[in-house]
């Protein structure tokens, strides 16, 4: 799959083999960035990235990658750009088009950013919207695969709201040959066409898709454990409610008993310490969660110098 100038919306725009050389090239830079070895794939090029949500990792590590790659970013804020509402989504695109060389976008609606992609000439990197977070995933695929040397036949267990984090998961595992299953509570699931399209990725690649309203039965045997927050950005009126609904999908010592012997938890941050996981099962994963954070930064460069 030739992917220079492709939009980088869904994991499941990609096959098996475009996220392998994905993966294989953020391995790469890493280690060559640890080594001290300059790029300059993005030289001349610039990456706008625009926020309608607040964010601490995505910020930073696609600033910091596009420095790193030897190029530039612009950063605009929802207070500056108004996505949608000062001019329309069509217009934005068509002009940062005539300026830079990739737009980067976080925001609410999954239809802006596909609006925004069919007008725009520059390939468009979805950094989460309420319905799928890719980047993140790609990052957690090669926090995996360091981990285990492999991603096809291993289990990841997610405990929690079927949300954008869910729904990338049942893609990249999918995607990758990887065993899924998903707890949440009733009324809670992952969105109905990441699930279908997961299931017929499924029967090439040989994955398991499973969503149970019981966390044990989802960790049991898994190699990795995964969670996030019950309330997303967007949703901090429903937390308190929510923090009723989710009790009993929270990662602690006893859930984490019926996992497998080596297994890893991972959260894609920012966590809350006592709802979706305990401060103790955070703290004794927190090296690989960090892990997990930095990947962000070498992934993200794989896809930039990919596709821009
Ligand atoms: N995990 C993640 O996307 O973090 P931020 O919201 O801080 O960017
Ligand atoms: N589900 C979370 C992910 C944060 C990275 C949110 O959308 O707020």
């Amino acid at each position: 799959m030739e992917i220079k100038g492709k939009d980088f919306l869904r994991l499941f725009d990609y096959n098996n083999e475009s996220l392998n050389n994905l993966l294989d090239l953020a391995k790469r830079l890493k280690q060559e960035t640890k080594t001290g070895q300059t790029h300059h794939i993005l030289q001349n090029k610039t990456l706008v990235m625009i926020f309608a949500k607040p964010s601490l990792r995505t910020r930073v590590s696609f600033e910091v990658g596009t420095q790193q790659l030897g190029g530039n970013a612009v950063v605009l804020k929802q207070d500056e750009i108004n996505l949608g509402t000062r001019e329309t989504i069509a217009d934005t695109a068509r002009v940062l088009s005539r300026y830079a060389d990739g737009v980067m976008i976080r925001t609410f609606d999954h239809n802006d950013v596909v609006e925004f992609a069919k007008y725009s000439d520059i390939p468009v990197i979805n950094a989460l919207t309420d319905l799928c977070h890719p980047c993140q995933v790609l990052s957690d695929l090669l926090t995996i695969k360091e981990k285990f040397g492999k991603l096809e036949k291993l289990k990841l267990a997610y405990i929690g709201d079927g949300n954008n984090m869910a729904n990338s998961l049942i893609a990249g595992c999918s995607i990758m040959g990887m065993d899924i299953s998903i707890a949440c509570p009733d009324g809670y699931e992952p969105d109905e066409t990441f699930i279908w399209t997961g299931k017929d990725v499924s029967i090439n690649s040989g994955s398991k898709i499973e969503i149970t309203t019981d966390p044990f039965e989802a960790v049991n045997g898994a190699n990795i454990v995964y969670t996030d927050v019950w309330a997303s950005m967007g949703q901090e009126k429903e937390a308190e409610k929510r923090k009723k609904i989710f009790a009993k999908y929270q990662i602690n010592e006893k859930l984490i008993k019926k996992a497998a012997d080596n297994a890893i938890v991972l959260h894609c941050l920012p966590a809350h310490r006592g709802e979706e996981i305990t401060e103790d099962i955070f703290e004794k994963n927190a090296k690989i969660i960090f892990e997990q954070a930095e990947n962000r930064l070498h992934a993200q460069k794989a896809i930039m110098a990919s596709i821009m």
